[in-house]
């Protein structure tokens, strides 16, 4: 048997209506004062209105709420939630929203449990204490952080994401109750289920892959294949709904433990200087990053796709286009190929923009592309790319998608 590590130690509520649980959960922790971070798209749409209710009867309806989270939250937000739950006493910490929500608690968790100025715990393992307990609720299903160890954050003065990993940043509880998102508008359904999906491919090709995070990819990114454009075209679909955030769970586990690849990094490069969003951007490099894996990535690419149709055989070719006999038939390199176009056509029909110019990127003079290829280069997400990567195969790509 090969060496493997894997850990995953967030409880999980899955569910519709599973959020009525979150007083009892809050009692097991001992916990009486506990902090709510959201945003205010949240609030006002209405979505959070199932957690108050259920924070109501069970007698924590008073609780401090901090708001002010902005999409891919900056430092200095962080420092001003942190100093709200120092100020409010928080003995416990409740996320509810997407990834900048939950990365947003991570870190100001950070600040409130540890002395000094949050910063100093940037970076991977910089600290070894336990934090006071988080529970994550998450309303998109992409970017997996409720089952994460890490956080993003972007450093806007130097218009990059900083990157704090920690064993201790995993939350204690995750509640994926679907209901909650059924008012996520169809483009970031679609971009953070391709989040998801990224998760699921990177994770999967990782240098840092091992047996228990495949068996969840494999799952995971099946779920997405079958219930992404539903989701993303009937919102109200709780079925989609709950398969979507159930991937995107068990892709958080997996990538936790096995890291990412050449996608994030550019979509960390690309999203730390031009501000778009992290699925839709990763949706963008997908195609490109794993042709230029293909030659290190073939036979796992080959092995997803055979996966994908083994659990469809009758219906595999008018699904993703192509026959059970050739499945059985088709080389690796063929099968690898099919998984990339099976995954530009699920982008496709949830209309998810196809460059980076469509996502609002400005045309890039040769010295820029240089410049965002080192960043990308120096991502810690590289490091698990299978591929090794050069400064020009970055531009080249960053060239591609653009
Ligand atoms: N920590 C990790 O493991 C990890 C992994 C991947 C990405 N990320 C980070 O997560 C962030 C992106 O998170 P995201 O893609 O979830 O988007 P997001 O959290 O930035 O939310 C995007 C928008 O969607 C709105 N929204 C969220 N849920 C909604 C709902 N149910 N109904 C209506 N509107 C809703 C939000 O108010 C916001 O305006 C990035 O900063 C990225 O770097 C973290
Ligand atoms: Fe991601």
């Amino acid at each position: 048997m090969r060496l493997g590590v894997f850990q995953s130690p967030t409880k999980v509520l899955f569910g519709e209506g599973t959020i009525s649980g979150i007083g009892d959960e809050i009692s097991q922790f001992g916990a009486s004062k506990p902090l709510l971070v959201t945003d205010k798209v949240l609030l006002e749409k209405g979505v959070l209105e199932p957690v108050l209710r259920s924070l109501d009867e069970s007698g924590f309806g008073k609780l401090p709420i901090f708001s002010d989270v902005p999409p891919d939250s900056d430092v200095e937000c962080v420092r001003q939630a942190a100093a709200f739950a120092r100020q409010a006493k928080a003995d416990l910490v409740i996320a509810c929203g997407g990834g900048s929500v939950i990365d947003t608690a991570k870190v100001l968790n950070i600040g409130l449990s540890l002395p000094g100025d949050l910063l100093e715990y940037e970076g991977i393992n910089s600290f070894s204490q336990a934090l006071k307990p988080l529970i994550a609720v998450p309303t998109t299903a992409g970017t997996g952080s409720e089952m994460s160890a890490v956080a993003m954050i972007m450093d806007k003065a130097n218009g990059k994401k900083l990157i704090f990993g920690s064993r201790y940043l995993y939350a204690d509880l995750a509640i994926l109750d679907p209901n909650l998102l059924c008012s996520l508008p169809p483009r970031l359904t679609a971009g953070t289920g391709m989040d998801a999906l990224t998760h699921c491919l990177e994770a999967y090709v990782s240098l840092g892959a091992n047996v228990i995070a495949d068996a969840l990819c494999l799952d995971a990114m099946a779920l997405i294949f079958q219930n992404l454009k539903l989701a993303t075209t009937n919102g109200d679909d709780p079925e989609a709904r709950a398969n979507t955030l159930l991937a995107s769970a068990m892709a958080g586990m997996a990538f936790t433990n096995t890291g990412v690849g050449i996608v994030h990094a550019l979509a960390h490069t690309i999203g730390g200087a031009f501000g778009t969003h992290h699925g839709l951007t990763n949706a963008v490099f997908l195609p490109y990053g794993m042709n230029f894996n293909m030659p290190s990535s073939y036979e796992r690419y080959a092995r997803c796709w055979r996966h994908l149709c083994s659990l469809d055989p009758g219906a595999s070719g008018a699904k993703y286009g192509i026959s059970a006999k050739l499945v059985m038939e088709a080389d690796f390199e063929k099968d690898a190929r099919s998984l990339v176009k099976a995954v530009s056509d699920l982008a496709d029909s949830c209309s998810i923009p196809k460059r980076l110019r469509d996502l609002g990127v400005p045309e890039l003079a040769d010295d820029k592309i240089l410049e965002l290829a080192a960043v990308a280069g120096t991502d810690p997400a590289i490091m698990f790319n299978p591929q090794e990567a050069s400064i020009e195969d970055l531009s080249n790509l960053i060239r591609e998608a653009y």
